[in-house]
């Protein structure tokens, strides 16, 4: 055995050897860095006669060739066996339950308004939104509300300051309706939304706050009925309640925007001192809704002889205490932890029809 297959196989040996990356590594220099072996054997080429350069050259690169394919592959495997040791150690377990620690919950006005999303979604509904600052027109004159209409005192608007050469005055809207408004304009009906969002009365005891929640709904479309906005109220409460009893009672009513008007109340019963909802042993006043004028429709430039509809708005908060039993509003928008944790929902539980809107 020559010199160079004698050094060629203790190489050889001691890379398939080698159990970590660092031990690879100090045989790779031993034996191809500066000093190494074999780039001592590389040099020596340099000093030879040509006859002995062809003796001895070929074994040498052979050398050379077979210890670096040598270390590549030891540095592979190893490389590779630390990557599933890795990957074995840091395994989860998908199907345990997460631990997600302390966290927030949700609040009863944004569960209320993600379960009436999820109703009127399933009626082909979608979901619009409007300005929380917004202009005296969509929020009065387009509904049928004229500057001088006494409707207007009955809304305790919170005005912005006139200013000096504005088109118009801006306001706090005091009610989702501008929504209607500003979607007949922007939208081709056939149209059915619904428009969730604050908005602000100067007003402020146990059952009224300056902010608080409506929810809109709107369908615009050919040959809409009493009927259609009766129907849709119906299977809304009773899917928002989750329950069947349901009795609404609907009175003849007026808003500017809707002729002929009708307010909605839901029947209660009695049971320990509480109200509950469902049966009529009394009645709660829960949305006021109506046909949509045409004075409206027209005003947002459709033709009422062709597009007809119903509009409805009803209290995101009041919904919310009725189903989940709050009795004080200004709780709502305290902040207080506790009862945030007591009446808030969890994060995790998306309301879903098939689930029961508010399991
Ligand atoms: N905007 C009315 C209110 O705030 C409610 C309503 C909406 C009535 C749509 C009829 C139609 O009281």
């Amino acid at each position: 055995m020559t010199e160079t297959t004698a050094l060629k196989s203790g190489l050889l040996a001691d890379i398939a050897a080698a159990n970590n990356l660092a031990a690879v590594e100090e045989l790779r220099v031993g034996a191809l860095g500066k000093q190494g072996v074999i780039t001592a054997l590389l040099k020596t080429l340099g000093g030879m006669s040509a006859d002995e350069r062809l003796e001895k050259g070929p074994a040498i690169q052979d050398l050379r060739e077979s210890v670096t394919a040598a270390i590549a592959e030891r540095k592979a495997t190893l490389e590779q066996a630390a990557l599933d040791a890795r990957l074995a150690s840091e395994k989860l377990d998908m199907t345990l339950p997460a631990d997600i620690g302390p966290v927030g919950s949700v609040h009863p006005v944004s569960q209320v308004m993600d379960e009436l999303a999820e109703i009127f979604a399933d009626l082909g509904f979608s979901v619009a939104t409007g300005p929380e600052i917004e202009d005296d027109w969509h929020n009065f004159t387009a509904l049928n509300i004229p500057e001088t209409h006494p409707a207007r005192a009955m809304h305790d608007t919170f005005y912005f300051p006139d200013v000096d050469g504005a088109a118009q005055r801006m306001l706090l809207r005091t009610h989702t309706s501008p929504v209607q408004i500003r979607t007949m304009m922007n939208q081709k009906p056939p149209i059915r939304i619904i428009a969730p969002g604050r908005v602000y009365r100067s007003d402020s005891d146990a059952t009224h706050t300056p902010m608080f929640h409506q929810i809109e709904g709107l369908v615009i479309d050919r040959g809409i009925t009493l009927g259609h906005l009766k129907w849709t109220l119906e299977t809304f409460l009773k899917a928002f309640f989750e329950r069947d009893d349901i009795v609404l009672r609907l009175r003849p009513s007026y808003f500017p925007f809707t002729e002929p008007s009708v307010e909605v109340d839901v029947g209660y019963t009695m049971v320990n001192g509480q109200r509950v909802i469902g049966g009529s042993d009394g009645w709660l006043e829960v949305l006021g809704s109506g046909m949509v004028h045409r004075k409206v429709i027209e005003a947002c430039g459709l033709d009422p002889e062709e597009w007809q509809g119903f509009a409805f708005g009803t209290g995101v908060d009041r919904l919310a205490m009725l189903k989940y039993g709050m009795t004080d509003l200004r709780a709502f928008f305290d902040g207080d932890l506790r009862w945030l944790k007591h009446y808030g929902f969890s994060a995790l539980d998306v309301p879903t029809l098939s689930g029961g809107v508010g399991a």
